[in-house]
């Protein structure tokens, strides 16, 4: 869209972008295909809901819903604080770990800065660096879908502000380990931010040699975490960052000032207080994992053993990944395509409830064996 006088309305930095595009929500598959019942293995939620303890905390918040929120959500940072260990003045809360990324592109780059990352990882990364303009270098992954710790480590030049690090990372399920970790740590500049998106923390934390990125101390780590995942309010929008004071202050500069939402605010500290919910919300994830692992040996198709709440499915050819896709849909089973996350052959599926792994197996043998 040019003017007149040939000037761009739209920078090109804009115009080219490729916006991020969700799964299918439940409403529009029943009133696309009316199957007998939806399985939503699409987006990484938690199929098991969230706390109950949830409810009574919003409709308490309800009472002052027509105030603004707390701009610094005093009692979440707080408990976040507590729990891990750090001062209350190292933790910012946003509207979903999307926003803090968001924040983060915001905040940080001077113009001619780089930032880095893997070439199969979570998209929202891509798009808000993309919004800001600011070169990505996206390298790839090892054969075995993992982040390649030292072609990032070599991709790093003076120019480089950032690297972003999914762990474990969306969409491969893959993680770092604690070596790759303390290899990498020693090999960055103090001056390139790391920024270590750990949305499936609450998954991945009792794997032996998972690095768990608040115990290093170092100034230039940022730690990002969700409440979207297992705890179940992806709808709430919540998430926060932990980081040295100076970041995080500088940080605070650039978020919207009422994220996240007072309803957000109580529904995540109430679920962040449900210890038996979180612990059977990682129970129902392992043992879908494990099934999910089974039915793929028996049937002989390939995948990727994940540390998070989704595997992912390899398919020889793109053409046999969106065939896939679209049948299973047809049958009420909702997965997703990751193409636009640089695997176009390959699916993920967010594990679910027994009965939702009944109707993806059978659904499978449907459409698989027929392929
Ligand atoms: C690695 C990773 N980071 C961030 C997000 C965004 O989560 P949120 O709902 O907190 O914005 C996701 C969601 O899929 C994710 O997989």
């Amino acid at each position: 869209m040019n003017l007149k006088n040939g000037k761009p309305l739209v920078p090109s930095n804009i115009e080219t972008l490729k916006p991020y595009v969700a799964g299918k929500t439940i409403a529009e598959v029943a009133e696309l295909y009316k199957p007998k019942k939806i399985a939503k293995l699409a987006s990484n939620e938690n199929r098991l809901g969230c706390s109950p303890k949830v409810k009574a905390a919003i409709d308490e918040a309800f009472q002052e819903i027509q105030d603004y929120p707390d701009p610094v959500a005093r009692k979440l940072r707080a408990a976040i604080a507590e729990r891990n260990n750090v001062k209350p003045d190292n933790v910012l809360l946003a509207s979903g770990s999307e926003s803090v990324i968001s924040i983060l592109c915001k905040t940080f780059f001077l113009n001619k800065e780089n930032a880095i990352t893997a070439d199969a990882t979570f998209v929202g990364f891509f798009v808000q660096i993309g919004v800001r303009g600011v070169h990505l270098k996206r390298i790839p992954m090892t054969s075995g879908y993992r982040y390649d710790v030292k072609a990032i480590a070599n991709a790093i030049d003076e120019n480089t502000k950032m690297v972003y690090i999914a762990n474990p990372n969306n969409p491969t399920g893959t993680y770092i380990t604690k070596d790759e970790f303390e290899w990498f740590m020693q090999k960055v500049p103090e001056d390139v931010l790391v920024v270590m998106d750990e949305a499936y923390h609450e998954y991945a934390k009792d794997v032996e040699d998972f690095p768990h990125a608040l115990n290093y101390d170092y100034d230039n780590i940022i730690v990002l975490r969700t409440f979207s995942k297992a705890y179940g309010l992806a709808g709430f929008r919540v998430g926060y960052a932990i980081a040295h004071e100076e970041l995080i202050k500088n940080m605070m500069k650039t978020k919207l000032t009422f994220e996240p939402t007072a309803l957000g605010q109580a529904a995540a500290l109430a679920a962040y207080h449900d210890h038996e919910f979180l612990k059977k919300s990682i129970a129902v994830v392992e043992q879908s994992k494990e099934r999910l692992y089974n039915f793929f040996d028996k049937h002989n198709v390939e995948y990727v053993k994940s540390i998070s709440n989704s595997v992912m499915m390899i398919l020889p050819t793109e053409g046999e990944a969106i065939d896939f896709t679209q049948k299973m849909l047809e049958k009420g089973v909702i997965l997703r395509r990751i193409n636009a996350f640089g695997l176009p052959n390959c699916i993920r599926i967010t594990v679910g409830l027994p009965e939702e792994m009944d109707h993806f197996e059978q659904s499978f043998l449907e459409v698989y064996s027929r392929q």
